[in-house]
């Protein structure tokens, strides 16, 4: 299935990673062992999955601008989740119902075969405001069934088929199967500026029927994006990335928020939400999502953040943004824990000293308050009550941010040439950030902590 303007946009497509890989590939910021995009612009990841012997991960795909443009559908898939191929995009923005944007959404594998649910982005031209006027927000369904190509794009749901008290801001389909049944749930911004989940049933995949909306008692920010909703060892889970909470104290930080609400009772009935909680502190960890691949729920995330007042040099060379590892998640009572997939051990080279360490994987025991300073440029230090990421060079605007803590009694950083991801206590609370050391400055200083220390290679 294709149409003329897909087949022009699949030559563009190729022509500028081509044209522009090259550059892109010599920033000496470029990452070792994440996902970015070839060239251009990356946001969300889409459709995590595993499907047969392949892991899928698409992602928010702006070739033309790395700083955003119009949205397609990037595609990498792995055997192993260490090794990528990059493949061709696998939705271009080249139907009615998408032409402004293939937005994101989330995959359901079925006999082999990919459902790949995503919100096409139209916006209409005029005078409008796009919240409550002037955007059609389509939800949409292509099939793939050799997960490399599509063979059919259908809309599903358009502006008339959503509840008459929200905006035009509804999307992020994310698209499971249960109890013989399939459910979506879709991220909204009501008309009086509330964030909710709105709820849908199908027996088909095709027609789908809203039978509840998921809220909290009192408003918890303008819009939450990119929703997922899962059992994890008997608890419920609603993770969102709402817009519009404010700071309180060390919590929502960021100009955007991101983190769940423990669930307690039905989805499709009657239900509470428990206390939100962050899934991060740091500056750039935004609209997650997860899967499962059979033995555990393996989470993804975008390392970036809209909107925010600081940027990233990469720009520079043509590209910005890349995906965090895959963590597993794991249950502890309310919370829920992160922790990098076993696999990421493999590209442990070999055992370094501080000193040497640029691309490393550190694990560390703590002493009860202490510091550990990175290649010049980021500054983590804590005491019995608070954990900071000071970048006060090689931020890019970035400054400080905080998580409350009990006490630190172990630390995991994974660090690429760009990155850092801090795991505090086994992932019960996570710090992910870009940074920007200078590009030979290397070592760490080490104070109130014992650390193993392994230089990380690409495979
Ligand atoms: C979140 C988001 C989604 C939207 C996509 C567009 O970062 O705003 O809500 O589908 O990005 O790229």
């Amino acid at each position: 299935m294709s149409n003329a303007l897909q087949r022009d946009l699949e030559r563009l497509v190729a022509r500028v990673e081509r044209e522009d890989g090259p550059r892109a590939a010599a920033d000496p910021y470029r990452q070792r062992f994440h996902l970015m995009p070839p060239v251009g612009w990356m946001n969300d990841p889409n459709g995590l999955c595993r499907c047969g012997e392949w892991y899928h991960v698409f992602y928010q795909y702006g070739p033309f601008d790395p700083t955003g443009g119009v949205k397609h559908w990037g595609h990498y898939r792995s055997r192993d989740l260490l090794r990528w191929e990059q493949l061709p995009p696998m939705l271009y923005p080249d139907q009615p119902w998408d032409i402004h944007g293939v937005y994101s959404g989330s995959a359901l594998v079925e006999d082999g075969t990919m459902y790949l649910y995503y919100t096409g982005n139209v916006k209409h031209a005029g005078d409008y405001d796009y919240i409550t006027a002037g955007r059609g927000h389509n939800t949409a369904l292509a099939v793939s069934r050799d997960g490399v190509t599509v063979e059919s794009n259908e809309l599903l749901l358009e502006n008339s088929d959503y509840p008459e008290n929200v905006t035009c801001h509804v999307r992020d389909p994310k698209v499971w199967a249960q109890d013989g049944k399939y459910y979506m749930v879709l991220g909204a911004r009501t008309k009086d500026d509330r964030g909710e989940l709105l709820v849908y049933e199908s027996a088909d995949k095709r027609d789908w029927t809203h039978i509840n909306t998921l809220t909290t008692p009192d408003k918890f920010g303008y819009m939450w994006e990119c929703p997922d909703l899962f059992e994890l060892d008997g608890q419920w889970f609603l993770v969102c990335s709402p817009q519009g909470v404010k700071r309180q104290g060390n919590r929502y930080q960021n100009v955007y928020s991101c983190g769940y609400f423990p669930l307690y009772g039905d989805f499709r009935g009657d239900y509470t939400l428990g206390e939100f909680c962050e899934l991060d502190c740091g500056f750039d960890f935004y609209a997650p999502q997860s899967f499962t691949d059979g033995d555990r729920r393996l989470m993804i995330g975008w390392m970036g953040m809209p909107d925010a007042d600081y940027t990233n040099p990469t720009v520079e060379h043509g590209w910005q943004h890349c995906q965090t590892v895959p963590c597993e998640l794991r249950r502890e009572g309310a919370r829920l824990l992160r922790i990098p997939a076993s696999e990421i051990n493999a590209l442990r080279g070999g055992r370094i000293p501080p000193e040497r360490a640029r691309v490393f994987d550190m694990e560390c025991r703590t002493a009860p308050k202490g510091r550990l300073a990175i290649r010049g440029a980021a500054v983590v230090e804590w005491g019995k009550k608070q954990l900071s990421l000071t970048l006060a060079q090689g931020g890019a605007g970035r400054t400080v941010r905080y998580a409350d803590v009990d006490a630190v009694k172990s630390l995991r950083v994974l660090a690429d040439t760009s990155s850092l991801e801090i795991f505090i206590n086994g992932g019960q609370q996570m710090m992910t950030t870009r940074y920007y050391p200078a590009p030979e400055a290397c070592g760490i200083v080490l104070d109130g902590a014992e650390a193993d220390i392994w230089a990380m290679g690409a495979l």
